[in-house]
């Protein structure tokens, strides 16, 4: 039976579960989902965009709805681009397709967008509506909207933590606090980002690999915040980084010999800036992960490196698994260090999105509130 619904509003919600296949395939491009209707709501045609400089969201709709997109009216997540990119401008299809009515989500703040698909649509005749469902559309681009606006990207951040709060025992010892079904979450989650980040720590104490196993639609830089460029020519990272990307942060001071030993061994070294404490300044690094077009990073530890995310304010999101374990002692790790906050109600605020049980672990997902949103959970 062919899909129809009640409202334009219900009709982007189903744009926006077509848009989410994307994900990972298709960032630094927002994702895109398109619907096309009939005057009552009954699906005639649906895509989204796929593949990176492939086909857009708009153009697989109106071929999958072919000639009955005559009169039609296109529901679509984002204003339709009227540029020639990688491909065609999507004004142009929807204007072939004879498309009546455009319904969007949200504009495309984009430099080259900026309003003009949608002037393009309406000095062509046809009846242009903006801002249905747009928090949700909102949402679904966050990282998108993140990198376009502010030339940054959105920071994932993902812990394993005992009942007590604990990130490690007290002798530093933390595999594996969470479960096997947790552990493959987080593959997946590596399996769609565009970078992995850990503190020299944790790259130190566990030898991780940080690869995604099995691999997902993208393969994530593994990025490491080492200051004096300590990181050891023997670690898996390193002894792997011909075969998946490394990156090593370090500060302009560290030493030269360490520098060419880790470059020699093919890992990429960007030094920059510290801050008053010596640490790397993390905003000129999302900076420069930023001009990389770099999306979505996920940083996974430890609790110092948590921490100066926590307290410059960069988390966006953050994937906790809560174990059903106590390990206890003072001087076990909490999951965020750094220098935190003297008062409760100067606490970030993080709204629950999404919780669930996974394996003997529960999963909390949250994301940062900067104003006017509000999720459910
Ligand atoms: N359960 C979990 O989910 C989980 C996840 C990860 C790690 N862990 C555990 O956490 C422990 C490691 O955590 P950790 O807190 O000791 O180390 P970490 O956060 O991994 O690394 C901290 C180190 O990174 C370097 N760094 C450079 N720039 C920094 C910046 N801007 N902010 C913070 N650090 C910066 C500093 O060392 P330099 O000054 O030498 O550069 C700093 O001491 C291990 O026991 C590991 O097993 C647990």
């Amino acid at each position: 039976m062919t899909e129809s619904f009640e409202t334009f509003e219900q009709v982007m919600q189903y744009a926006v579960a077509l848009a989410v296949r994307g994900e990972g395939h298709v960032e630094p491009n927002p994702l895109v989902g398109a619907v096309v209707v009939d005057d009552r709501l009954r699906v005639l045609g649906e895509g989204w965009h796929a593949v990176y400089g492939e086909a857009h969201a708009e153009v697989e709709a109106l071929e999958s709805a072919g000639e009955s997109a005559r009169g039609a009216t296109l529901v679509v997540t984002l204003e339709p681009c009227c540029h020639h990119g990688q491909t065609p401008p999507c004004t142009d299809a929807v204007l072939a397709a004879g498309i009546r009515r455009v319904v969007v989500g949200i504009a495309d703040p984009s430099p080259h967008a900026d309003g003009s698909g949608l002037s393009q649509l309406r000095e062509a005749g046809l009846e242009v509506e903006i801002g249905v469902a747009a928090e949700s559309v909102t949402r679904l681009n966050a990282p998108f909207l993140r990198l376009v606006e502010t030339g940054r990207p959105w920071i994932h951040a993902k812990w394993a933590m005992t009942l007590d709060g604990r990130i490690a025992a007290t002798g530093g010892h933390s595999q594996w606090i969470s479960s096997e079904d947790s552990r493959r979450l987080v593959h997946q989650l590596r399996g769609r980002v565009d970078a992995v980040l850990v503190g020299i720590g944790t790259a130190v104490a566990d030898d991780p690999l940080l690869t995604a196993r099995p691999p997902g639609p993208r393969i994530a830089t593994r990025v490491v915040l080492d200051t004096t460029a300590r990181l050891p020519l023997d670690s898996q990272l390193v002894r792997t980084a011909a075969d998946v990307p490394v990156l090593l942060a370090c500060a302009e001071t560290a030493e030269p010999d360490r520098i060419a030993a880790l470059a020699q061994a093919g890992v990429e070294v960007v030094a920059g800036p510290v801050d008053d404490r010596g640490r790397l300044e993390i905003e000129n690094l999302l900076g420069v992960f930023g001009l990389r077009r770099w999306t979505n990073v996920l940083v996974e530890g430890g609790s110092e490196v948590l921490g100066s995310l926590a307290d410059g304010g960069w988390i966006d999101e953050a994937h906790v698994f809560l174990a059903p374990k106590l390990v206890g002692g003072r001087r076990a790790l909490g999951a965020v260090g750094g220098e935190g906050l003297p008062r409760i109600p100067q606490a970030a605020n993080l709204v629950c999105v999404e919780t669930r049980t996974v394996g003997e672990d529960v999963y909390w997902r949250g994301v940062r509130l900067r104003g006017g949103e509000s999720p459910d959970c």
